[in-house]
């Protein structure tokens, strides 16, 4: 399905200046893998790229990356109030490592996390590994704790070797501030290495690009954090650029982490021309590979997806389209992302592959408990409710056994969508409306529930014991109330 490039809507100066760029970075490569990390595990190998200053379309420029050594990924993250470039503008922005998009951190199942984090802000922060199967106690993924300004905090554990290879992300989760933070900047991407085994031999070696979409609103000279209109016009940005350039060759396939870690907004994302195929979503990798046209990338979601450019040389826009979250939500613009150019030498179209990762399926699980988890909210649009109640740090409002799989339906009882998450273990999505999900791709960290609809998720509770929370990822409301605590417990002993 080499479908050619549609080339609607380029005026065709801009279209030339794109391909006379595309064609020269890819002389310049030449001889080297363009970004593309297949074991990127060699600490030697310097991370940062360099824009070109004089570009007038700059090239994609992924993350730099503090990778895993020797099963020990060692990293210091310091947060820090930081006049940077993002996207067109120079603004000050919460940073981490004085970056708006930070390090991608890049790890292996089985490896051990030795994370230092140092808060250089005026206000407590803290910070919290999303999707990640570790455990919700210090000095692990604690996100009940504030680090003050100027202290440091050692987040130190085991990844267990069953986590899941694919696209994660960490980001703060302070009490109240996770909004005004994260929007400041303060997410970025982790990779756990592993997807690539299940590809065929001869895509093992393809390059890979972090897609991770952030958005900011200015506020005088830095970007707005507080006060935030979920609603309002917004700057959005790949890897921290407005509208960069990603180039592939003719015929070639790469695999692009899309990763939405932004505060609030959603993602409705297409490709003209081309289509997605779906590897991964929230860091599971997918039973069996699925083509899809657009993407709907909820607050805080995830997909790893296989691109392969046409047989022709050409551009295309990798754009947002409209999207509307309900009546008491949000209409969101169609907006480019990014322009993908397809040129130089032209590369034999690999075969994609169908079927991919051996999944683990709850169908026939038994069901330990049911729950039912409530989202609503008032009709003024500032308290946001788990089953009436706003978020309280120190009540339980959940309980679950540790080895147990439950089933909980999540309702939507308001009029906009919700993005629902839940710390610690990933679940199997069963239904939305009634509708049973595809068990080819079932298993997430983070899903949209519909307005005045629900979906059906099985939970299983493995490995760790301890509080942590589940809340609507879209921060705006988890900071106004829409979080609740789920403590896991310790079966009893001889107990039921
Ligand atoms: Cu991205 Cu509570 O998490
Ligand atoms: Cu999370
Ligand atoms: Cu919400």
């Amino acid at each position: 399905m080499n479908r050619s490039w549609s080339r609607t809507r380029f005026p065709l100066t801009r279209l030339l200046a794109v391909l006379l760029l595309a064609t020269a970075w890819l002389a310049g490569c030449a001889g080297q893998s363009p970004s593309g990390h297949p074991h990127a595990t060699d600490p030697a190998a310097p991370r940062e790229r360099q824009a070109s200053p004089s570009a007038p379309a700059p090239r994609l420029q992924d993350p730099p990356e503090l990778v895993s050594r020797d099963g020990v990924l060692r990293a210091a993250i310091v947060v820090e109030r930081r006049k940077v470039r993002v996207g067109d503008h120079r603004l000050y922005a919460l940073t981490y490592n004085g970056m708006y998009m930070p390090p991608t951190l890049r790890v292996r199942p089985g490896d051990r996390v030795d994370l230092t984090l140092t808060n250089r802000v005026r206000e407590d922060t803290n910070v919290h590994v999303h999707g990640l199967h570790v455990s919700p106690r210090s000095p692990a993924d604690d996100i009940f704790i504030a680090i003050r300004y100027g202290r440091s905090h050692h987040y130190s554990y085991r990844l267990p070797r069953t986590v899941t290879p694919g696209t994660y992300w960490y980001h703060s989760h302070a009490d109240m501030m996770s909004a005004a933070q994260v929007a400041g900047g303060e997410s970025g991407v982790i990779v756990v290495d592993g997807l690539r085994r299940y590809l065929p031999p001869a895509l093992r070696g393809i390059t890979e690009h972090v897609v991770a979409l952030k958005d900011f609103q200015i506020h005088g000279n830095a970007i707005r954090t507080h006060k935030l209109k979920i609603g309002t016009r917004t700057n959005r940005t790949v890897n921290g650029q407005q509208n960069p350039v990603i180039s592939l060759r003719p015929g070639e396939t790469q695999l692009w982490r899309l990763a939405n870690i932004g505060a609030n907004i959603y993602y409705r994302l297409h490709l003209k021309g081309n289509r997605f195929h779906v590897i991964a979503q929230d860091g599971y990798p997918v039973r069996r590979v699925y083509a899809a046209d657009t993407l709907v990338i909820a607050a805080g979601a995830r997909f790893d997806v296989l691109v392969r450019a046409g047989s022709r040389p050409g551009a295309t826009v990798l754009e947002t389209l409209a999207y509307d979250t309900g009546t008491a939500g949000n209409r969101f613009p169609r907006t480019d992302l990014a322009t993908v150019v397809t040129a130089g030498a032209p590369v034999a179209p690999a075969r994609l592959p169908t079927d991919f990762a051996p999944n683990e399926d709850l169908a026939h699980a038994a069901i330990a408990d049911r729950k039912t988890v409530v989202f609503t909210e008032n009709a003024a649009g500032d308290e946001f409710y788990v089953n009436g109640r706003t978020y309280r740090p120190d009540r339980v409002d959940f309980t679950s056994v540790l080895g147990t799989v439950e089933e909980w339906t999540v309702r939507n009882d308001s009029d906009e969508e919700h993005s629902f998450h839940v710390h610690t273990n990933q679940f199997q999505l069963m239904s939305t409306n009634g509708k049973a999900h595809d068990p080819d791709h079932r298993w997430f960290d983070t899903v949209n529930v519909p307005a005045r609809g629900n979906v059906v998720i099985r939970v299983p509770f493995a490995d760790f014991t301890g509080r942590t929370v589940l809340h609507c990822h879209i921060l705006n409301h988890e900071d106004m109330g829409m979080m609740a605590v789920l403590d896991i417990v310790p079966p009893r002993p001889g107990g039921k």
